[in-house]
């Protein structure tokens, strides 16, 4: 199948790119950028400077089976005309398809250009709703903080630990990829070499995002640290009932046992005893623990993925995967590195 990449030179780009290089039943056919327009994809992205192929204008897209909207908020609710036109299937990662009402994005973002076309999009967090997405059409690949959020949460959901009603705080650090190639002066590598930022304190736009998909308001903070890659969630849940370690087990094991993507990491042996982003760097892994607090009445859950995997490129090529039958995991069953620098 024929797969495009628009958005191609920056930081999902490249990561889609790749996946998209060794997927087993796509070809890439096209990756645009307009600043890298005629130059070889591996300019941009080194570890790809075996590709033949170069940049081509956003404005000339070639008609494929599937195209991956790699850019910026706002870009794709603009030109999803074009995108349609171009391709049977549009994947896009960006928050311009994710929310099912017009108010949301009157709300967290500055409106949306063509509300109607909310309802025929699908959501993509595949262990959340994979059943939506068997021949869509219009896809819209799950946030990275929401995708770590959600995947943590989940199971007390699915578990009937959690009705909606509880307190849930969220705090979730990221790394610096998630910024985007173009960062901006808070990303450059002086100004955020070894922060610990508070970066989004409250009113974060994935707040919106989980409330939607968990039907739970949440109380969640961002911070900026010193890792490249990597989204790292700690939620501190309240239950109304008393909840044993048996039951965590059961509930996670529960909605996790068969996901070819989630692996349960929470508390046993050696370094790593929860959950880790190095542990998950380059793969489309998301790794989830917990741990109870019986005296404080407290649950705390964590949730470690890759952003610009699990987070992004690596959902999107999962979601592809499902609309078109194929096998769910196809092109992204590699591991991580280990050990490995900071990631
Ligand atoms: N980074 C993450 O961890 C992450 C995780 C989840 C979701 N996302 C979402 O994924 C999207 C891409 O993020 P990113 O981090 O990869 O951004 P990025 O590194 O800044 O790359 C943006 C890409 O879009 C292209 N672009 C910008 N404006 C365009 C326009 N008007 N028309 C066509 N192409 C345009 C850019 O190339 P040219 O300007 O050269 O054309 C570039 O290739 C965003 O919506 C982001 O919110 C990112």
């Amino acid at each position: 199948m024929r797969a495009a990449v628009v958005g191609g030179s920056g930081f999902t780009g490249g990561e889609l790119c790749r996946l998209v290089d060794g997927h087993p039943d796509f070809e890439l056919v096209q990756a645009t950028s307009r600043e890298y327009e005629n130059k070889t994809v591996g300019h941009a992205h080194p570890n790809l400077r075996h590709l033949d192929l170069r940049f081509s204008d956003p404005a000339d897209l070639e008609s494929v089976d599937v195209l991956f909207a790699a850019t910026p908020h706002g870009v794709s609710m603009q030109h999803i005309d074009a995108f349609q036109d171009a391709a049977d299937t549009v994947v896009d990662l960006s928050a311009d398809f994710r929310l099912p009402e017009a108010s949301a994005y009157d709300e967290y973002y500055d409106g949306h250009d063509r509300p109607e076309l909310l309802a025929d999009a699908e959501y993509a967090l595949p262990e959340l709703n994979r059943d939506n997405l068997p021949g869509a059409t219009l896809i819209a690949a799950g946030g990275c903080n929401a995708t770590a959020s959600i995947l943590g949460l989940l199971p007390l959901f699915e578990a009937d630990i959690l009705s909606g009603d509880e307190r849930v705080v969220i705090d979730v650090k990221v790394g610096s990829s998630e910024g985007g190639a173009s960062g901006g002066k808070a990303a450059s590598h002086a100004e955020r070499s070894g922060v610990v930022r508070p970066y989004a304190p409250t009113g974060h736009r994935h707040e919106a995002e989980i409330s939607e998909y968990l039907g739970i308001d949440v109380s969640f903070t961002v911070h900026a640290v010193d890792m490249i890659r990597g989204a790292s969630a700690t939620c501190h849940v309240f239950p109304d009932s008393p909840v044993s370690k048996g039951d965590l087990w059961g509930a996670y094991r529960g909605s996790y046992e068969d996901e070819p993507f989630v692996r349960l990491a929470s508390g046993g042996g050696g370094v790593y005893r929860y959950p880790e982003p190095k542990a998950v760097a380059g793969s489309n892994f998301a790794e989830v623990g917990f741990e109870l607090d019986a005296a404080n009445k407290r649950l705390v859950v964590f949730s470690a993925i890759d952003n610009m995997m699990k987070g992004s490129a690596g959902q999107a090529v999962h979601a592809a995967n499902i609309a078109y039958g194929l096998d769910e995991t196809a092109g992204l069953e590699h591991t991580g590195l280990h050990p490995v620098g900071a990631p």
